[in-house]
């Protein structure tokens, strides 16, 4: 029979979800019934967990419960700290995360969502203290996710300002789609696996630079401009030696990525409340230099800015370390990993495709 090969699996659909939508051709993003901009502006990290989680906003007792349950987590994670062999001295933060959450056992209680997502908020906070040669600060339960998690990294005061950038950051990027990390977690979770390991697998799937492993690149890349007017320049260079930029293109949209605006308000708020690095106005022009330049080498296939791209400049302007980006992403994206691998548990089947085999026939 004949086969074709999809290598990339584009346009193949491997479930039905009810957790979030990602509209390509129009540039929005719903989840779990919400439009991504509401969410953003409204919501906290514990909101959209119980969103994804339970199929619903939480009222205020529900806000509660999630927090103590996060907290929970938090503590739970902080206690096993002494017992994660050399996985945070890991130069690589998505190697040190990896490694920390790979201690975790669903035995011990870690299977479930808020001890997951306790435990990567836990661990990547902690891996940037040990980098920076000073010791882990303990969690505090009677914060929210988002205000801990600054707490924790600790370099810069948890102002409400800082407070809500960082969360508006985490629910924008907790879940879309059947993206890489996302299967990967399916696939691990339809083998009859346990979410340990399938939130491992996501880690891994998410440190690539295709996926989550751009942001970090995208401040170098700001970095390396220096002043909007060599923008342009700076990328016809890169493209003409043949590299991709950082933080354009997706595999999925065909416009602007929705949550590039999102983060770009959010970066706005910052700076309105006087908290700047200045290069909110370098990224936007950055940004139109290589959209013009892409727009003329590839005139049949729109690249726009993708969420790391604004991701950069939020986190950074929020005092977050470079290195540290792909962790945090992480922090965000465990809420939707968790809620695939509850999804993926009711569906019940194993994951399996198959390939076509062009190695010799036997003689
Ligand atoms: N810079 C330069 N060229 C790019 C590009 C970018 N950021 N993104 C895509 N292209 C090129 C591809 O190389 C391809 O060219 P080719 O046919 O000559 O090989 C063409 O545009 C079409 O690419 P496409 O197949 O539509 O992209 P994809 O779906 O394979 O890749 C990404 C999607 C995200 C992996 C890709 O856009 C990319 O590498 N972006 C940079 C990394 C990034 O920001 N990742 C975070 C994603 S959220």
């Amino acid at each position: 029979m004949e086969t074709t090969t999809t290598s990339g699996l584009e346009g193949v659909v491997v479930a039905d979800t009810r957790l979030s939508e990602v509209d390509g051709e129009r540039g929005r993003l719903v989840v779990a019934g919400h439009d991504i901009e509401r969410l953003a502006d409204r919501a906290t990290f514990e909101d959209v967990a119980a969103l994804l989680w339970t199929g619903a906003l939480p009222d205020a007792d529900g806000r509660a419960a999630q927090q103590r349950a996060l907290a929970e987590g938090r503590v739970a994670a902080f206690e096993r700290l002494g017992g994660l062999g050399d996985a945070l001295a890991r130069v690589d933060g998505m190697d040190a995360l990896r490694a920390a959450t790979g201690h975790l056992s669903a035995d011990d209680g870690f299977d479930a969502p808020a001890r997951l997502a306790g435990a990567l908020a836990v661990f990547a906070a902690a891996w940037l203290r040990v980098r920076g040669g000073a010791r882990p600060i303990a969690p505090d339960p009677r914060c929210s996710h988002a205000e801990d998690l600054l707490r924790m990294i600790g370099w810069l005061e948890a102002t409400p300002a800082r407070v809500a950038g960082l969360a508006a950051y985490l629910v924008t990027v907790a879940d879309h789609g059947m993206n890489a990390s996302t299967f990967a977690a399916r696939v691990v979770t339809s083998t009859g696996s346990d979410g340990v390991s399938a939130v491992v697998a996501a880690i891994g799937a998410l440190k690539g630079p295709l996926h989550g492993g751009a942001p970090g690149p995208v401040l170098d890349m700001l970095d390396a401009v220096g002043h909007p007017e060599h923008a342009a320049a700076w990328i016809d260079g890169e493209l003409a030696a043949g590299r991709r930029i950082m933080g354009m293109g997706h595999r999925i949209y065909r416009v602007r990525d929705p949550r590039a605006a999102v983060l770009e308000r959010a970066i706005a708020r910052l700076e309105q409340a006087g908290i700047s690095t200045g290069r909110l106005a370098l990224a936007r022009a950055v940004e139109r230099a290589a959209e013009g330049a892409l727009r003329s080498k590839y005139p049949g296939r729109p690249l726009a800015a993708n969420v790391e791209f604004y991701t950069a400049v939020l986190l950074d302007t929020l005092g977050i370390d470079r290195a540290a980006f792909s962790p945090i992403f992480a922090v965000g994206r465990v809420a939707g990993w968790c809620a695939h691998v509850l999804e993926q548990r009711a569906i019940g089947r194993l994951i399996r495709p198959a390939s076509r085999y062009v190695g010799p026939t036997p003689a």
